[in-house]
């Protein structure tokens, strides 16, 4: 198995030692059972002695309840050791992804993560767990039992040296045979886990399109491939069985026309013959058990591959060497900044942008779906890093802060935003866990959230369920406002978060921005052009560049696309609500 996964196991060394320990101790109990067997007949029945038959048979009872002992235990420590090694391993990656990047996520898919942090772990927990008992077991079990049969018997000895690496290659040869199709139900189960991820996540969406029928389908066809994948490789594993039983009768038949034999001639008697026959089974088990954690393994091993992925993933940001601390004022300059989400030489979302935001301003921007709104103020808080050029807040360059500092300073309201589950007060205090409740009190007035929260019965205390689908889309907008305000960051970043909000509450919210927090940079993404119309510096994006900037008044004369906006919403009445 994979040496730098096993480094989790760390504090379950002890139990993932003792376990092949206590397996050994087991197996050397039972090798002697057979022995003791041969002997109660051969000389207890053969000789009529009833009070050593009773005597060796106490014996053997007690050796198999002590060797029962061992192996019990031996049971427990194993599993104590994979369910330690798979709680530390979920722990190291959950850890991990805290660490990931906007970027990093992007290269995983979230419920691509979310497998490997469930089933792939489960897989690694069972094939460590089987494989601490097994690998100790078998082999040693094999080669005792073999050693014992040589000292009774060496012609049947040699028939075991023969058959049994022919039977172990041919139970090898079939778990490699089904390990692709192992390997194929694993990539597949994330296209499953994906979709009914994102189905139970929209369902609210896939019943107002009654799209029921349409997503069954869809799940089913996936089902259905799973479905096949998995008895495909079942159904070569499946081959095991019979190849043993097959293999189990022949030795069998066998030994007993060799040993049959040997009886005749005198050279051996009928308990050696038995306990040869126990040995016999025993190595055929044994070889049976290693195929079985074999498949695991493999199953496994195409894990671990996974799990090592995230595990290896590097967080595309760090912070430098003596970062810096302090955000000097809410100044924003973007130098010649193109950026691309795929790197270095894809595809250019944002071309060549320049500008300058002095601090204080309020700062609209407008532009159609796609046109890089979103992508272009992702920069300011570091949620990706510029492919060229670049973004400085407070006069610096934004990768010479810290992290944690700068995005302190720097509060963004996402475009797809959630509340998480908990009252109100503490999705609020997301922003400041140390913020009293007269602060809370404070944002929420400041985002217009306080008039309906004190309108629900539970006030602030009321639970948020689901994301936040207990309260209406406009109200969730709010929440997430004050949940930012809460910082007092010197940049407040909303990106579209007042669409679902009514134009009178809007302007609200804009008219307390101005009044109670003049110093903080206002950047205001919106599609309606009343949310930007007061802005002192109004940014049109268009595919990704600058299309215009100015005062609402200045670009009515300068820019068509603004020009077009405006009327379309303005002197048409197509304002909404
Ligand atoms: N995480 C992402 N990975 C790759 N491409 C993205 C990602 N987010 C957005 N894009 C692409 O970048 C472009 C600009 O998107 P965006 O900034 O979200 O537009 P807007 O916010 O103006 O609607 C679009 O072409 C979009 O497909
Ligand atoms: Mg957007």
């Amino acid at each position: 198995m994979n040496r730098k996964l096993l480094k989790s196991v760390r504090e379950y060394k002890k139990q993932a030692i003792l376990a092949p320990v206590l397996v050994t101790l087991e197996v050397l109990l039972e090798v002697l059972i057979p022995l003791l067997m041969a002997n109660i007949i051969d000389i207890g029945i053969m000789q009529g002695d009833m009070n050593y038959i009773i005597k060796t048979g106490l014996l053997l009872v007690l050796m198999a309840m002590v060797s029962l002992a061992f192996g019990a235990k031996a049971g427990q420590v194993a599993a104590v050791a994979g369910a330690g090694y798979a709680k530390n391993l979920r722990h190291d990656i959950f850890y991990k992804i805290q660490d990931f990047s906007f970027g990093n996520i992007d290269h995983f898919s979230t419920s691509s993560l979310v497998t490997r942090l469930t089933t792939d772990i489960t897989n690694v927990q069972m094939a460590f767990m089987f494989s601490i008992r097994m690998l100790a077991r078998a082999p040693i079990m094999v080669v005792l039992s073999w050693i014992m049969t040589a000292t009774i018997n060496l012609k049947i000895a040699f028939l075991m040296l023969v058959t049994i690496p022919i039977l172990g290659g041919i139970l090898i040869l079939i778990a490699k045979k089904a390990h692709p199709h192992f390997i194929a139900v694993f990539d597949e189960y994330d296209v499953l886990n994906n979709t009914v991820q994102e189905n139970v996540n929209a369902a609210r969406v896939v019943k107002a399109y009654v799209r029921e029928e349409h997503e069954n389908e869809k799940f089913h066809k996936i089902s259905k491939k799973v479905f096949d994948l998995f008895t495909k490789a079942e159904m070569i594993v499946a081959w095991n069985a019979p190849t043993m039983n097959f293999v189990m009768y022949t030795v069998v038949l066998l030994i007993v026309l060799m040993g049959g034999e040997d009886i005749v001639l005198g050279t051996m008697m009928t308990g050696e013959l038995t306990s040869i026959m126990v040995y016999a089974m025993q190595i055929l088990m044994s070889l049976m058990m290693v195929s079985f954690v074999f498949v695991m393994i493999m199953i496994a091993e195409a894990s671990s591959d996974r799990i090592r992925e995230v595990l290896e993933e590097v967080p595309e940001m760090e912070d430098c060497e003596d970062a810096l601390t302090e955000v000097a004022n809410g100044d924003i300059d973007f130098e010649h900044v193109d950026f691309s989400y795929a790197g270095e030489d894809g595809n250019l979302s944002l071309k060549d942008v320049s500008l300058h935001i002095k601090s204080g301003q309020v700062v609209g921007i407008i532009g159609g779906t796609g046109s890089a709104k979103s992508t272009l103020v992702q920069l300011i808080p570091r949620l990706y890093d510029v492919t060229r050029g670049c973004v400085k807040v407070g006069g610096q360059d934004v990768r010479r802060y810290s992290l944690e500092k700068l995005r302190d300073q720097v509060s963004m309201v996402l475009q797809k935003n959630v509340l998480f589950t908990g009252s109100i007060y503490e999705n609020i205090r997301w922003g400041d866990e140390n913020a009293s409740n007269e602060e809370v009190r404070r944002v929420c007035q400041l985002a217009q959230a306080d008039g309906f929260i004190n309108e629900f019965p539970a006030g602030y205390n009321t639970m948020i369920v689901e994301g936040g689908n207990n309260v209406s889309g406009g109200q969730k907008q709010r929440l997430c406002i004050a949940r930012a305000l809460l910082k007092k960051p010197k940049i407040l970043i909303l990106d579209d978060s007042t669409s679902a909000v009514d134009t009178r509450t809007d302007a609200l919210i804009r008219k307390a921005f101005r009044e109670e927090i003049p110093d903080t940079t206002k950047i205001i993404i919106a599609q309606r052009i009343s949310s930007v119309e007061d802005a002192d510096m109004i940014i049109v994006m268009d595919n990704g560049k600058i299309d215009g900037i100015g005062t609402s008044e200045e670009l009515l004369k300068t820019n068509a696309i603004y020009r077009e906006v405006y009327e379309s919403q303005v002197k048409g009445g197509a304002e909404d609500e």
